[in-house]
């Protein structure tokens, strides 16, 4: 049987990421694990609590007297779970990515985050996909995939994606948000977004979806072909 690994694979908002990291785990069989929807659960709850403000402060007194009770399920079905309501569709909205960040950069937010994580991947045949995954989740990932896309490549994407959701945002305040939250989240004092020193970088920009599993599962032949 072939050795199961575990597959890290981060990267800026937009890129790509959880497409890819979503088509690897069906290629191999392993288990995708979207931690950037942990992420958006908790600034949904933030935000149906009323703990942001009109101006986008949180308050983080409230969340972390609740943190403890929260609890964020992700299902094989790829569903996402907040105390047993399902709530995939609504942490894409543009209002969940306006806080995200701003959430992401709590450190008991990120604490309990990394811990749920870690225990969902007991086991190996993991890919997870984030901002820290192969820096801090999971520094030992045998492979590290860090992916990038020009930010109108990026901008287009997400554009496209919101829109067949029935979204009404312009494409203006999608490149905002994407360059915003790249800000925030490269600059945090907790666990900022950076490449692993051992990471591959993989420019999706040009590149087709079959082109960028094609690619990955060359990187993983690599890696579990003895
Ligand atoms: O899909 P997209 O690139 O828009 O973002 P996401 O992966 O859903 O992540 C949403 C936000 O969660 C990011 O902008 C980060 O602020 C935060 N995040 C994080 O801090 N650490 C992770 N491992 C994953 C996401």
């Amino acid at each position: 049987m072939q050795k199961k690994i575990t597959i890290a694979i981060d990267g800026y908002a937009g890129c790509g990421k959880s497409t890819l990291a979503k088509a690897l785990a069906k290629a191999l069989n392993y288990t995708f694990i979207d931690s950037g929807a942990m992420y958006r659960a908790v600034a949904f709850y933030c935000l149906e609590n009323g703990f942001i403000s009109e101006n986008d402060e949180i308050d983080s007194t409230q969340l972390l007297k609740q943190l403890d009770q929260l609890s964020i399920n992700l299902s094989p079905d790829q569903k996402v779970w907040l105390n047993n309501q399902d709530i995939t569709e609504v942490i894409r909205s543009p209002k969940v990515a306006r806080v995200v960040s701003k959430v992401a950069a709590i450190k008991a937010v990120r604490t309990k985050l990394v811990e749920l994580q870690r225990q969902m991947s007991v086991g190996g045949g993991i890919v997870m996909d984030g901002r820290d995954i192969g820096t801090v989740v999971f520094p030992n990932a045998e492979l590290k995939i860090f992916v990038t896309a020009s930010i109108e490549v990026r901008t287009q994407r997400r554009l496209a994606e919101l829109k067949t959701k029935g979204e009404d945002i312009d494409q203006e305040a999608v490149q905002h948000n994407l360059l915003d939250r790249d800000h925030q989240d490269s600059t945090r004092a907790e666990s900022p977004l950076k490449q692993a020193t051992d990471a591959v970088v993989l420019d999706t920009s040009a590149l087709s979806r079959e082109e960028q599993l094609d690619w990955a599962l060359s990187r993983v032949a690599l890696l579990v072909t003895d």
